[in-house]
């Protein structure tokens, strides 16, 4: 391997510049040649390709987003895009790639390693934390600060004005960010994909609260829940609470910014020099991650077909402290 080209893929998640920084660094390090690949697989297809230099690496770990810009692409998704991709690659000789981004990306990481079979390795870069093979991805540690940071401020006004309030939280189909954010944030309620909660007992337990006079109450709605988003759920349950003034607010993209924690830029660090020396190590169509604070590759294949489910014992958790 001589030259590495690195690219961010789908949703932005903060880190994703402490990543492309360490990949660069190990890169220079080992004495190989990187290209960094804008705007993702878009930009393969669009030949946004440029070699990177020390500079382009200054003061981006602090920085949220992603330097090197992100897309979803659908052109990618066809045998055409890939082909177009492919054949830009071989311009620059770009001979490896590493792919941050979540399970779409990692994806289409693994069609085209298995079409072209240009050594590739991911790095999970997503705040929805939904990808196995790795504890943690880059970007959910962020993100779920970021909303329980903004849930406090939203319980500071509930409980001057004795208000319900639903919080709709990211995560895709997967609740880990719902159920963190609602344990960290003393929620009265944690609506998630993973598990149905009937409305009558979301009901039940609002009550409950009222009549142990419970200044102010939160329910966290995980956006890609069974009954619906905040809204809906705000909506069905209106007529059944006549005595409570119910808000909805949904921390939507709010999620995706601002600079990464500490956690997160260590994580992408350590994964960023992982892939670099997964990829010398010859270790293809793999994700690099960290599991009980040991670096892992992790087939693709198996990373974006295992999806996590949140833990039986966090949603336990999160139960016990709001009844
Ligand atoms: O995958 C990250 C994520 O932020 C999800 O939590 C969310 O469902 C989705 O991306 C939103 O995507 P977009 O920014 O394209 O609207």
């Amino acid at each position: 391997i001589k030259r590495i080209g690195v690219l961010t893929s789908g949703g932005d998640a903060p880190g994703m510049n402490a990543a492309i920084r360490a990949t660069v660094r190990a890169g220079f390090y080992y004495n190989l040649e990187m290209y960094g690949i804008y705007r993702g697989y878009e930009g393969m297809i669009g030949n946004e390709i440029k070699k990177l230099e020390t500079k382009h690496i200054y003061h981006v770990l602090e920085r949220g987003g992603t330097f090197l810009k992100s897309a979803r692409s659908e052109e990618f998704k066809t045998a055409e895009g890939r082909k177009k991709a492919y054949e830009n690659l071989t311009k620059h000789g770009i001979d490896a790639l590493v792919i941050i981004g979540g399970d779409g990306s990692l994806t289409g990481a693994h069609l085209f390693y298995n079409e072209y079979g240009i050594p590739s390795i991911g790095i999970p870069g997503t705040i929805d934390n939904d990808l196995a093979g790795t504890d943690l991805t880059i970007g959910f540690d962020t993100a779920c600060n970021t909303a329980i940071q903004a849930i406090d401020k939203i319980r500071d006004t509930a409980t001057s004005h004795d208000r319900l309030f639903f919080v709709e939280v990211m995560g895709r189909d997967a609740g880990f960010i719902a159920i963190n954010a609602g344990i960290g944030s003393a929620a009265a309620a944690t609506l998630i994909p993973e598990k149905k909660m009937p409305i009558e007992r979301l009901v039940e337990r609002l009550k409950a609260r009222t009549a142990q006079m419970k200044q102010s109450n939160i329910v966290i709605v995980a956006e890609g829940g069974k009954s619906g988003g905040a809204v809906e759920i705000a909506d069905k349950i209106k007529k059944q609470l006549p005595y409570y003034d119910i808000k909805v607010t949904i921390l939507g993209h709010l999620q995706r910014g601002g600079a990464p924690s500490a956690l997160d830029r260590v994580l992408a660090s350590k994964l960023g020099v992982a892939a670099v020396e997964g990829l010398i190590q010859g270790k293809y169509d793999v994700m690099a991650g960290i599991i009980n604070n040991k670096i892992v590759y992790t087939p693709i294949a198996k990373a974006i077909v295992g999806h996590k489910d949140v833990d039986e014992d966090d949603f336990r958790v999160a139960k016990i402290l709001s009844t």
